[in-house]
Formats: C-alpha cells, sequence, structure tokens
C-alpha cells in the first residue's frame, strides 16, 4: 500500500496552533462520551501524531494514562518530552506494530491526504484489532469540497479535489466515517459537527486555522503548483486564502468515537 503525503517543515511550524485551536473549537482534546469510557491508567495509541501536540497535551493532562505516538516522519521530541509519552515511527500503512487488544483509547485526526480510499476500511480494521474489547477511537476529519461564488476559490479547491481524486484519495471522507466504522463492527457513540467560518471579521481561531491552511497548501506544493500551469503557485496561494475570505467560505470538521464491542 503507498501513501501520498507531502510534508515539510512549513507545516511543520503550524500544527501547535493548529492543535489548539482544533481543542479551542471542539471545548478539549477529547468528546465527552470518552473519559468516562477509559480506565484510570488507559493505554493510549495516537496514529499519525505529527509532532505530537495532541499527545503530550493530553499526557500532560492525564499522568496516569500511557502514550504512543506513531508517525513515519519524525517530527516529534526525541529527548524532552513527558515521561508517560513514547514516540515510534512507522507507517500505518504497513500495519500497526502492536499485538490484538493492547489499547484503551486509539486517536486519529486530519490523516485525510495520507490514505487513499481503499486504505481506510483496512485502516479501521487494524485499530479494532489493536483496540482492547470495548476500547474506544476518536477520529477527527474536515471537509473543505463546500461551494463558493468566488472563482479563485473554486478553481483551486477544484484542482485540489482532483489532485486527491488521481491519487485515489477521498476528499469527502469526513461524512463517510460514520459509516465506515459501523462496517468495522465499531458502536458509534458520539458525533460532533463543526464549522470553521471564515466570513470576515475573522473569530480567533477560524484566523489561526486560516494561517494553518496556507502553510498547508504551500506544503503541498508538490501535489498542486503543477495545476497552474506557469503562475507562480505562492501568489495563486495568496489570491486564494484573500478569495476565501470574500467568499466566506465554511470548513466542516467531523469529530467522532466508535466503541470496540466488550
Ligand atoms: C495533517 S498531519 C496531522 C497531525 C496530527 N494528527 C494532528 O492532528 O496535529 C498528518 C500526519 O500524518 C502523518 N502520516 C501520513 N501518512 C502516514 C502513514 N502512512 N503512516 C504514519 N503517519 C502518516 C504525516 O507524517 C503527518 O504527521
Amino acid at each position: 500500500m503507498t501513501s501520498a503525503f507531502f510534508f515539510n517543515n512549513i507545516y511543520y511550524n503550524t500544527c501547535t496552533q493548529q492543535h489548539f485551536s482544533i481543542k479551542a473549537l471542539f471545548d478539549g482534546n477529547i468528546l465527552s462520551s470518552v473519559l468516562n469510557r477509559l480506565p484510570p491508567n488507559a493505554q493510549v495509541l495516537d496514529l499519525g501524531c505529527g509532532s505530537g501536540c495532541w499527545v503530550m497535551d493530553m499526557a500532560i493532562d492525564y499522568p496516569h494514562f500511557q502514550f504512543i505516538g506513531v508517525d513515519m516522519a519524525d517530527m516529534f521530541p526525541t529527548a524532552i518530552r513527558p515521561e508517560n509519552v513514547k514516540f515510534q515511527l512507522q507507517n500505518i500503512l504497513q500495519g500497526l506494530p502492536f499485538p490484538d487488544n493492547t489499547f484503551d483509547f486509539v486517536h486519529m485526526r486530519l490523516l485525510i491526504i495520507a490514505f487513499q480510499k481503499k486504505d481506510w476500511p483496512w485502516v479501521l480494521s487494524e485499530i479494532y484489532r489493536v483496540l482492547k474489547p470495548g476500547g474506544i477511537v476518536q477520529l477527527m476529519e474536515s471537509d473543505f469540497t463546500e461551494k463558493t461564488n468566488v472563482p479563485i476559490v473554486e478553481k483551486f479547491n477544484n484542482e485540489f479535489i482532483k489532485a486527491m481524486l488521481d491519487l485515489e484519495q477521498d476528499p469527502w471522507i469526513g461524512s463517510k466515517l460514520s459509516h465506515l466504522l459501523e462496517e468495522q463492527n465499531f458502536q458509534v457513540v458520539e458525533l460532533k459537527e463543526k464549522y470553521l467560518d471564515y466570513k470576515l471579521p475573522l473569530n480567533p481561531i477560524s484566523k489561526e486555522m486560516l494561517t494553518n491552511w496556507k502553510d498547508a497548501m504551500l506544503s503541498i506544493r508538490p501535489m498542486l503548483a503543477h495545476r497552474f500551469e506557469s503562475a507562480d503557485y505562492n501568489a495563486v496561494v495568496d489570491q486564494y486564502i484573500d478569495g476565501i475570505t470574500q467568499a466566506g467560505w465554511k470548513v466542516k470538521l467531523w469529530a467522532l468515537c466508535g466503541q470496540k464491542k466488550e
């Protein structure tokens, strides 16, 4: 299986602001149904943990839990980190290197351009396998496909969607997660939907997330730049970001959790 995730330092630098913005938008790092389903010494896995913001923030809030963050890029801190955190370099698509029934809680956030459409059921089945009976998975994904009447926003979003489809990824995965979880025998116990509203004046969360979106779009230059022919890609991204606020564009985020059968 392949993973087509383009990544660089621009994006790394904005992981922290993205993490705290999403935390503020969803009123915390975990959905309300998660905590009362976890034991006092929960074993927690974060898949595609990036620079490890979620893991380390959680590890400080829950010092009696043990955390493992997994990513195929080693952006996480190797020396200084909370004592209850470990990081592991691993491509999720090569299988999760853990025995069956290991974790009480698995978290996976913003992997929309990490996996091909066909990979999602398999990744969720791997999560099911490594969760203990009664264990919980929490997923969060966004959708950038909402239409606007601003041409540069439409052009850019359409090219992004086409690029994802060419790579056999799924731009609409957020809306399908609930169904995909049920197909893997999870019981969906909570679903929360939120919007990032890019209408001016931007609220503080939207302001942070728009900066982050711009950095993310710059970081996926190899995936998109050739689609704008001879245009200067940085200038295209600048116009796109201006267009987003003109359009008052909205981006939807889904957060949901599913429980493995007891
Ligand atoms: C958009 S970032 C999200 C980071 C983090 N989950 C967060 O919410 O802040 C996606 C992360 O997934 C990682 N990733 C992509 N494909 C992966 C794979 N096949 N195996 C492991 N990590 C992967 C990338 O390296 C990147 O750190």
